[in-house]
């Protein structure tokens, strides 16, 4: 396909914006704009407008002081079909009408800055090929980890490397939910509740809590460190609701704690990737990410490990990467560069199928609750031995009632395939109050 170079527009003393969607991330990239209008434009050479505002109640949403000028609608279309708008911000989040919009807006010719880390898991490299049939740009920094300018390093800072492991705390709910069990030993659910009046967490926080939100997160930097495209679905994924305030104390006896962990591992054999909570030493960089902040730990074969930390949502944080992609995109407009990079960092992303979790071998932290009588132990690790898991320690805190005793075997290196085997044969076991519920070891860290 030969793509069309974009004419610079002659002097051209500014690029217009239009942002859809007012919400958390649109309104503070508003506001970003407007009180740094001046030191952006230093920055360029040239202005960056803000030209339209589409929210369902225009009128009525409390808004900073704009210009007569600026278009106030609730019809996106009023943005898309403007000509005098040059980039779209798409801040509505969802994948069905963002979609749309993002869909128009390209076809336009219209560059698209969006934040929306389901649709681009989801339809992200679909959508790089319009923009690179219309000779525009789809940027997406906004996307993962908020205030962290992950893309970036992946798709430049860092490009020249070949990314061996990444690992990620990608969701600040979660990791908020686990270091407050941590701190407070309170119940999942009293601090899910808390969490909620803080605003941290939604009404409905399944999207956080059971991993869905930071499995996207991870299928967009797999692809951007891997050149691997990822539909979420693919891979493993479990949220932290079984977390227990004893797990907190086991993991500490182990000089482990516990984190919501996002992996992605290239070995000769593929791409392994999971997001589930796991234990992880108390020394690893990792460890040391408290509340509602996220990291991300790469390694590469040639620049080794690098790390990058800050906030991974919010309104402010959020906004800066949507301003900065704006800006970038706004000076490709303003000089008329014909040559953008993939938002993937690929050009064209392969399409291989994740290796199973099951195949890995690591260490395995059991937890189970039983209603205690004598034998437990020698059935448990007749069974472990059964499937060639040899157990490492076995560890009982005093009990306190016997009705509902947690105690914790850590197993040595083993197949996952293996474990699982082992905890089904155990799962009908008539002293379980619950089924037993497993975690990795994560080593290397
Ligand atoms: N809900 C997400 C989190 C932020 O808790 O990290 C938006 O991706």
């Amino acid at each position: 396909m030969t793509r069309e170079h974009v004419v610079p527009k002659a002097a051209r003393t500014h690029v217009s914006v239009g942002i859809i969607g007012l919400g958390n991330v649109g309104l503070g990239t508003l506001e970003i704009l407007l009180e740094s209008a001046q030191r952006i434009e230093g920055k360029l050479g040239f202005a960056l407008d803000v030209a339209a505002v589409c929210s369902r109640n225009p009128r009525q949403k409390k808004l900073p002081p704009l210009e007569g000028s600026v278009i106030r609608t609730s019809e996106w279309r009023d943005v898309v079909d403007n000509p005098e708008i040059d980039i779209v911000v798409e801040a509505i989040g969802g994948t069905a009408t963002a979609g749309h919009i993002i869909e128009e807006a390209l076809r336009r010719r219209k560059s698209v800055v969006t934040a929306n880390k389901e649709l681009m898991a989801l339809r992200g490299s679909e959508l790089w090929a319009l923009a690179s049939e219309n000779s525009v740009n789809l940027a997406m920094e906004a996307s993962v980890a908020g205030g962290i300018p992950i893309h970036t390093v992946l798709r430049e800072g860092i490009a020249g490397d070949r990314v061996l492991e990444l690992y990620g705390i990608l969701n600040g709910t979660s990791n908020f939910i686990l270091t407050e069990i941590e701190k407070s030993h309170a119940a999942f659910e009293s601090v899910l509740s808390e969490a909620q009046r803080l605003g941290y967490a939604e009404v409905d926080p399944s999207a956080d809590i059971d991993g869905l939100d930071a499995r996207s997160k991870l299928a967009i930097l797999a692809a951007l460190a891997f050149g691997e495209k990822l539909t979420p679905a693919e891979i493993y994924t479990e949220g932290i609701r079984r977390i227990m305030p004893v797990d907190f104390q086991y993991a500490h006896q182990l000089q482990h704690t516990i984190r919501l962990l996002c992996l992605a591992r290239q070995s000769d054999e593929g791409l392994l990737l999971s997001v589930r909570p796991s234990l992880i030493p108390q020394t690893a960089i990792l460890a040391h990410v408290q509340g509602a902040y996220n990291a991300i730990w790469i390694r590469g074969a040639y620049g080794d490990d690098t790390f990058y930390y800050g906030r991974g949502a919010g309104s402010k944080p959020t906004g800066v990467a949507v301003v900065s992609d704006l800006m970038r995109v706004a000076r490709e407009i303003r000089f008329g560069s014909p040559e953008r990079v993939s938002p993937f960092a690929y050009e064209s992303l392969d399409a291989h199928r994740p290796l199973p979790v099951a195949t890995q071998k690591l260490p395995y932290y059991l937890r189970f609750r039983v209603e205690d009588k004598a034998g437990i132990i020698a059935m448990l690790a007749t069974i472990l031995a059964k499937h060639e898991i040899g157990i490492d320690a076995v560890l009982q805190l005093p009990r306190e009632d016997w009705r509902d005793l947690p105690f914790v075997i850590t197993t040595e290196p083993a197949p996952e395939q293996s474990v699982r085997q082992a905890l089904l044969d155990i799962r009908d076991a008539d002293f379980l109050i619950e089924p037993p519920f497993a975690m990795p070891m994560e080593r290397g860290f």
